[in-house]
C-alpha cells in the first residue's frame, strides 16, 4: 500500500498529496498527515485514494467536537482546527484568484464555530429498529444520519429536532413519517418557521396531529404543511419580529436569508464600507436581492436604486421590508436577472451593480448583459469560490480589475467560504 504526505486541502472533502510525481486526492485527510492509502482510482493526470492507516498524524488535526461526524454529511472538515480551516480556505482562495491579480486578499477573521446556523432542512428514514430518524444526508449519499449533539445548529433549532423526532415516534404518526419529504426549520430572531413537505396528501387525523404541535410547541411562529403546490395546513400566531442591524425584516418561509447572521452582519458591514464616499449620481442595480438587505444598505449612496429578485415571495417581502425607506428613489422587481438588459432598469447612468448569485452564479445571459451596461463599480457576494473565480474572468475580460476580496467563514466545519469583491472599471 502507497504511503503519501498530504500538503493541502481542495475545495472539498479531499487533502491532496502527490505520488512518483503524480496528484492523489484522499477524503479526510489533513495537510501534514502521513497515510498509507489504498488506491481506489486511477485517470490519467490524478488518483484517488482511502486512507487505511495514519502513519504520522498531522498537528494540524484535532478530535471532532461533534459526534455525528464524519457520518453525517453536513460538516467536511471537523477533523481540522478551526485555525488551520482558515489558513487552508485562504490557501485556495489565493490559488484560484492568481490569474486575476487581486490589489488585496484579506485574511479570513474568525466567526462562532459553533450553534450559528439558522436553518435546517431535515431528512427522515427508518432506522433498522423501525425508529424514524431526522437528520442529514451523509455526504454523496441518500442515507440520513441523525443529527441529535449537532453543534452548528442553534439550541432553537435543536430543540424543533428534538420535538419532531418526538412527533414523528408516536405511533400513529410512524408510518406517515416515511411520506415526510423534508421538514424545513428557520429561527430568525423570535420568528420560527417550519414547513412540512409531505410526498402525497395527509389525511384529516393527520393533519389534526399537527394542529395540536403546533399549539404545544409555543417558538414557532408558523406551521405550514404542503405537498408540491398544494397547502394543507397554515398555523400562525403572533411573535416580535425579526430584527437585524438596527432594523425589523420581513423573510417568508420561502425566501433566501443568510443563515448565519453574525457572518451576514460581518458581510453587509463590508460591503456598505466598500461604497464608502459622497453619494454617488445615476443609479444602484442590486441583482439577486432577496429580501433587499443590501438594496436597502446601500440605496443611501445613490440617486436611485432597483432590486431584481426572481423568487415572488422574497420580492414581496423586500417590498414589505422597504417601509419607511426613500419609497420613490427603490424600485423592486420581480424578475429574472437575465431579463433586465434593454429594458427601463438598465437605462440611464448606472454608476454601480452589486450582484449576489445563487451558488451557480452569473448565466452567461447575465454576464453578455453585463458587458454591455458596464457600471462604473461592480461587486459581488459569492458563496462559491468555482462559479465566482469564472464570472470574475470574465468580468475582467470586460476591462475591469479586481480590487478588494474579502472571505468569510461562514460556515466553519465545513469547505465553504464566502467571497465579498469589488471591481472598477
Ligand atoms: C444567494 S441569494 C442572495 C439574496 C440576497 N442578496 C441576500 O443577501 O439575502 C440568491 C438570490 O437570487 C435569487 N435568484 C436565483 N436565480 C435568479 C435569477 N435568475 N434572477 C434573479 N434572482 C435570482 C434567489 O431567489 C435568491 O433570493
Amino acid at each position: 500500500m502507497p504511503t503519501v504526505n498530504l500538503e493541502k486541502m481542495t475545495y472539498g472533502i479531499d487533502a491532496l498529496g502527490h505520488i512518483d510525481g503524480k496528484v492523489v486526492f484522499v477524503p479526510y485527510g489533513v495537510p501534514q498527515d502521513q497515510a498509507e492509502i489504498e488506491i481506489t482510482e486511477t485517470k490519467t493526470d490524478y488518483m484517488r485514494g482511502e486512507i487505511r492507516s495514519i502513519t504520522a498524524s498531522s498537528p494540524l488535526r484535532q478530535k471532532s467536537p461533534c459526534p455525528n461526524f464524519p457520518a453525517c454529511g453536513g460538516c467536511h472538515w471537523l477533523h481540522m482546527k478551526s485555525e488551520t480551516q482558515r489558513r487552508e480556505k485562504e490557501g485556495y482562495l489565493h490559488y484560484l484568484l492568481t490569474p486575476l491579480s487581486p490589489r488585496n486578499v484579506y485574511p479570513i477573521e474568525p466567526l462562532s464555530a459553533e450553534r450559528y446556523r439558522n436553518k435546517m432542512e431535515l431528512k427522515i428514514a427508518l432506522d433498522a429498529n423501525g425508529k424514524v430518524i431526522l437528520g442529514n444526508y451523509k455526504f454523496h449519499s441518500h442515507d440520513v444520519v441523525d443529527i441529535t449533539g449537532c453543534i452548528v445548529q442553534c439550541p432553537e433549532n435543536m430543540k424543533m429536532h428534538a420535538a419532531f423526532s418526538r412527533l414523528l415516534n408516536e405511533d400513529a404518526l410512524r408510518e406517515h413519517a416515511t411520506n415526510i419529504e423534508s421538514i424545513g426549520v428557520r429561527t430568525l430572531g423570535a420568528q420560527q418557521h417550519a414547513l412540512i413537505s409531505v410526498k402525497t396528501p395527509p389525511g384529516e387525523e393527520i393533519v389534526n396531529h399537527y394542529r395540536d404541535f403546533f399549539q404545544a410547541q409555543e417558538s414557532l411562529s408558523r406551521l405550514e404543511l404542503s405537498a408540491g403546490d398544494t397547502s394543507f395546513l397554515t398555523l400562525m400566531r403572533d411573535k416580535p419580529p425579526f430584527e437585524f442591524i438596527r432594523r425589523s425584516w420581513t423573510v417568508s418561509p420561502r425566501s433566501f436569508f443568510q443563515n448565519n447572521l453574525e457572518g451576514a452582519e460581518a458581510i453587509y458591514y463590508t460591503l456598505q464600507s466598500l461604497y464608502d464616499g459622497p453619494p454617488q449620481k445615476g443609479k444602484f442595480i442590486d441583482l439577486y436581492c432577496g429580501v433587499g438587505i443590501q438594496t436597502m444598505m446601500l440605496e443611501h449612496m445613490f440617486e436611485e436604486a432597483v432590486g431584481v429578485e426572481s423568487n415572488m415571495d422574497s420580492c414581496n417581502d423586500a417590498i414589505r421590508n422597504q417601509r419607511g425607506k426613500r419609497q420613490q428613489q427603490i424600485h423592486f422587481f420581480a424578475r429574472k436577472a437575465e431579463s433586465i438588459f434593454g429594458t427601463q432598469i438598465t437605462r440611464g447612468t448606472l454608476s454601480a451593480l452589486h450582484m449576489n448569485p445563487p451558488r451557480t452564479g452569473a448565466s452567461q445571459r447575465v454576464i453578455r448583459g453585463l458587458a454591455g451596461v458596464k457600471p462604473r463599480m461592480i461587486t459581488y457576494l459569492s458563496c462559491n469560490p468555482m462559479t465566482f473565480r469564472r464570472d470574475a474572468m470574465a468580468i475582467s475580460n470586460m476591462g475591469y480589475h479586481l480590487n478588494e476580496v474579502y472571505a468569510f467563514d461562514l460556515f466553519p466545519g465545513t469547505f465553504h467560504l464566502e467571497i465579498l469583491a469589488s471591481f472598477t472599471r
